[in-house]
Order: structure tokens, then C-alpha cells, then sequence
């Protein structure tokens, strides 16, 4: 993944817990990189091992340092790094996720060699709907449910998502069941 996933993580830690801590991570992971160059592909099993480190130094749950990113991807990493592509995806948190199945289409223009998820949206109401996320990255159910919460605070929405089929029990694919 581009080191930017990288540096989300590395800034997520430094913000909460300090310097002390992320050295802890980085040696705890195997990982001897201190500056992650946002526009530069790594080796997706060095986000993994960074996530993995966390969550054993924190001695926080690795669903939770996943969902925890994912909200610091969209209120931190995107909204000020990528603030106006995030605006453009919708005037509401309903109309931003109906558009997602577009939205990486865009981000592949600032990274080309991006091997983005991909979103479809089924039954949708006005107060609910299904996000279905297919990626041939394993584990990553708990940083999408963080996406979703990200998104929610950003426009100011309660939510409450479901995860209704998942890889881990045999489906092919994730399925969330959104409300607001
Ligand atoms: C400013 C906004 C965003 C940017 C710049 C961005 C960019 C990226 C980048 C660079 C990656 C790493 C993949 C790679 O390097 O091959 C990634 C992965 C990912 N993105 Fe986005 N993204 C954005 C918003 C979103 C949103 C709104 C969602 C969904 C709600 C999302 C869902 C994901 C997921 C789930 C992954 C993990 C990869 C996988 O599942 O295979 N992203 N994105």
C-alpha cells in the first residue's frame, strides 16, 4: 500500500500516545523506517506488522486499532490532506456512500499504481442502506467500519453499521448494513 497508509498509522500513534510509544511499535513490528513516503508503494505486510505492533504495545484489540485508523484516515489524513476530493463526494453522508463505488476512481489520479477496494451499494432507503466491500486484502473489515464512523462525524450524522456477511463466514465478500 502507499505509504501514506503508513504514516496514518505512525501519525495516529504520535498523536495519542507519543514518540515513546511508536518506537515501541516500530521495534515490537520488525520495522527499522521512521519516514514513509506517501507517493511510494510498500509491501502491504508492513501496514499489517506496524497494525499488529500496535495493538500488542496498546494492548488494545486489533479490530479496534483498525477502527480507530479508519476514523483518522477521514478526519485527519483526508480532511486535510485531500479535504476538497472528500467534499466532492457527497453533501450528506447518504449521498457521499451511494457515490463511493466512484470514489477511488478518483484517487487513482494522484496514485496511479493504487490497488483500491471496491464498493457497491445495495437496498437503498432513506435511512439505510448496504455497502458491499470486496478487496483481495484480508482483515480489513474493521478499518472500513472506521471509514464509515469518519465519515459520519464529518457530516455530522449518528450512524450505526452492521456487519451482516463477512469472509469469515464464507461469504465472498463483506456486506455493512448502514443506518442513520
Ligand atoms: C481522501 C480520501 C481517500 C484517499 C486519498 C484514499 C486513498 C487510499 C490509498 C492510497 C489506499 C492504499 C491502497 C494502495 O496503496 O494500493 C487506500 C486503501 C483503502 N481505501 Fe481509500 N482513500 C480515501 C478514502 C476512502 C474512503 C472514503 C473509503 C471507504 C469508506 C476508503 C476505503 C479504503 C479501503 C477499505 C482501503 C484498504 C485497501 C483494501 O481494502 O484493499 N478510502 N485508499
Amino acid at each position: 500500500m502507499y505509504g501514506i497508509v503508513n504514516k496514518a498509522v505512525k501519525g495516529m500513534v504520535l498523536e495519542n500516545f507519543g514518540e515513546a510509544t511508536w518506537e515501541k511499535i516500530k521495534q515490537k513490528s520488525g520495522v527499522d523506517i521512521d519516514v514513509f513516503l506517501s507517493n511510494q508503494p510498500y509491501d502491504d505486510a508492513l501496514t499489517y506488522k506496524l497494525a499488529i505492533g500496535a495493538s500488542e504495545v496498546l494492548e488494545i484489540p486489533l479490530s479496534k486499532v483498525l477502527s480507530t485508523l479508519g476514523e483518522y484516515w477521514i478526519l485527519r489524513t483526508g480532511m486535510e490532506n485531500y479535504g476538497s476530493l472528500l467534499e466532492s463526494g457527497g453533501n450528506s453522508f447518504r449521498e457521499f456512500l451511494i457515490n463511493l463505488p466512484n470514489f477511488h476512481s478518483r484517487v487513482m489520479l494522484m496514485f496511479p499504481d493504487l490497488e483500491p477496494p471496491e464498493f457497491k451499494i445495495s437496498n437503498i432507503q432513506e435511512k439505510s442502506l448496504y455497502v458491499h466491500y470486496y478487496s483481495h486484502r484480508a482483515g480489513l473489515a474493521d478499518f472500513v467500519y472506521g471509514l464509515f464512523h469518519g465519515l459520519a462525524k464529518m457530516h455530522k450524522t449518528e450512524i450505526e453499521v452492521e456487519l451482516l456477511e463477512s469472509r469469515d463466514n464464507g461469504h465472498d465478500h463483506e456486506v455493512f448494513e448502514v443506518k442513520w
